[in-house]
């Protein structure tokens, strides 16, 4: 059976508060939530996900006060942070508090938390007197889904609710900050810019992993995946592609009508746009009959590095 489709934010509290897991909005992509005190709703968001119980959680507060409620303590740069940037596409990495279950951080002293910036999902936040747990919306290792469409597609059928909230603005994940040797560390690329977080705290490490070290949770190297086999590509390997109709291409801004399976993230070399775009495109190429997908690799600044991160993701061997 379908999850019911709605706006309903008292409904989806009592589902919330009776333990059950429902899909959420957020400004970077849909959450698969439950609350994250109880430990046997966080452990149905793992089994929905198909998700190994390595990989930890990111709780989802409706304040950058309520941060500290499950926090020991926030460094100063971080709390510079979520000043400047909560609520937004922004995850801090801290010391958790005991009350946080350990299934949520998978064993590991820390707890990711974010502030979600959608106007829907805030007011839910506001409701409940617990954080919510929350991966994307999608089984594990597959694209994330920014429309309540692609969550009902895949997961419809274990939800009881998918919260309404449009297609996401941000359309991928938050970025991941850490504090680690006592520096800002980068964790994983996202929809905040590595520019715009040393434009506040000044210089800092980016230590995003691709192994599936248990010791680098969630960082496998094949991940955001589309089941048709994805390659990277070179702006100017691009024109002298030739043309098939068993291969899709996806390009940053080039518009080529010859091809059948085409989309340009941003015609206008808009690069949140393209961050907005591409979980869809590669949806839909992969809904595609075809035996290859083509991504054009994006300028390594702004939102385009987390988005040759996911596509260098997509392109690992599964
Ligand atoms: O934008 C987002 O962050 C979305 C929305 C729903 O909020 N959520 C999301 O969650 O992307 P998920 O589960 O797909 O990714 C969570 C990742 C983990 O795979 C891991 O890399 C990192 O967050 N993480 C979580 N807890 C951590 C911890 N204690 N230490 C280090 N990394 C952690
Ligand atoms: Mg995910």
């Amino acid at each position: 059976m379908p999850a019911l489709i709605g706006r309903d934010i008292p409904e989806a509290a009592q589902l919330l508060r009776a333990g059950k897991v429902i899909a959420i909005p957020t400004e970077t992509v849909y959450g698969l939530a439950g609350n994250a005190l109880d430990a046997r709703a966080v452990a149905r968001i793992f089994a929905v996900k198909n998700r190994p119980s390595f990989d930890p959680l990111i709780i989802h507060v409706p304040s950058v006060e309520a941060i500290h409620q499950w926090v020991e303590a926030v460094p100063a740069p971080l709390q510079e942070l979520a000043r400047h940037f909560s609520p937004g596409p922004l995850t801090l990495v801290l010391p958790k508090k005991q009350i946080i279950p350990d299934l949520v951080t998978s064993g590991l002293p820390n707890v990711a938390v974010r502030v979600p910036q959608h106007p829907l999902t805030r007011s839910l936040l506001e409701l409940l007197d617990f954080p919510l747990a929350a991966p994307s919306a999608n089984p594990f290792g597959y694209i994330s889904p920014t429309k309540p469409t692609h969550v009902q597609d895949q997961l419809g059928d274990k939800l009881p609710y998918i919260l309404d909230g449009g297609p996401c603005q941000v359309g991928i994940e938050s970025t991941i900050v850490g504090f680690v040797n006592k520096q800002v560390t980068i964790l994983r690329k996202g929809g905040l810019s590595v520019e715009a977080i040393e434009e506040v705290v000044g210089p800092v490490q980016v230590q995003t992993h691709s192994s599936s070290n248990p010791a680098a949770p969630g960082m496998l190297k094949s991940h955001y995946a589309p089941r048709v086999p994805l390659r990277l590509i070179d702006s100017d390997e691009v024109d002298n592609l030739e043309q098939s109709d068993r291969v899709g291409l996806l390009t940053f801004q080039k518009e080529l009508s010859t091809w059948e399976h085409q989309f340009a993230l941003s015609p206008n070399g808009d690069l949140e746009e393209a961050a907005q775009q591409l979980f869809a495109y590669l949806r839909l190429l992969d809904t595609e009959d075809l035996d290859l997908i083509l991504a054009e690799r994006l300028p390594e600044r702004g939102l385009g590095r987390a988005i040759n991160d996911r596509l260098s993701r997509a392109a690992a061997e599964q």
